[in-house]
């Protein structure tokens, strides 16, 4: 069971990248491999609706985009976090969302994969955020666990490794999307997956 998690923050160490953290944390404890995917420092474009992945089954923008691509595939789970901007997500987590258009066109390749949105700002546009991330992975066919998000209302760098409990949401967050993707899988799978 391979669970990754995003923080579409540009702030290396920030709240979001330790909310995230801790969900992966609660995913690892319940038995899956995490993987962490911060998007500060790199470089990804938005889409240009070039259809260009509608015909040669690939993105052709060459970015930092493309190794995060095989990321999302091998997932069974996937976590996005995202700081609020000015009351929706960071344009750096709305152009990550946008390039997974190409997925969507090579054969819906995030469809059954369970997901789980987690939001961070001091003060307002949680709600909205949370729901167009979880709008989001429905469109992409994706399968949320009750309560699919986690909240953090932290502002200044690295506040949220306070947040007693937003940490603990967070955590939970990611053991209940683990054991949703266990009840999804087939016997077999967890059998491969050394899990119980
Ligand atoms: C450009 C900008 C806009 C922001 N707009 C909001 C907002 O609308 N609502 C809010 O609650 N926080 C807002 N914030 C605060 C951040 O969401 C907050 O600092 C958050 O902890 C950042 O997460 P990070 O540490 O992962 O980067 C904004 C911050 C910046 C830089």
């Amino acid at each position: 069971m391979r669970v990754v998690g995003i923080s579409g923050s540009p702030r290396e160490g920030g709240n979001t990248e330790i909310m995230v953290k801790e969900a992966l944390e609660g995913a690892r404890q319940s038995g899956a491999e995490v993987e962490f995917v911060g998007l500060a420092g790199k470089r990804i474009g938005g889409c240009e609706a070039c259809a260009e992945c509608g015909k040669g089954g690939r993105c052709v923008i060459e970015d930092d985009m493309q190794p995060i691509f095989p990321r999302l595939v091998g997932a069974d789970v996937v976590v996005i976090g995202s700081p609020i901007y000015f009351g929706m997500v960071s344009a750096q987590t709305k152009a990550l969302l946008d390039r997974t258009y190409f997925l969507s066109k090579s054969g819906r390749k995030l469809e059954g994969k369970v997901g789980a949105v987690i939001t961070v700002g001091g003060r307002a546009g949680h709600e909205l955020s949370a729901a167009y991330l979880m709008d989001f992975m429905t469109l992409q066919g994706m399968i949320l666990p009750g309560r699919a998000f986690a909240q953090s209302y932290s502002r200044e760098l690295g506040a949220a490794a306070k947040e007693e409990k937003a940490l603990r949401d967070a955590r939970s967050l990611g053991e209940r999307t683990v054991k949703l993707a266990l009840k999804l899988a087939g016997p077999e799978r967890k059998a491969e997956a050394k899990l119980p």
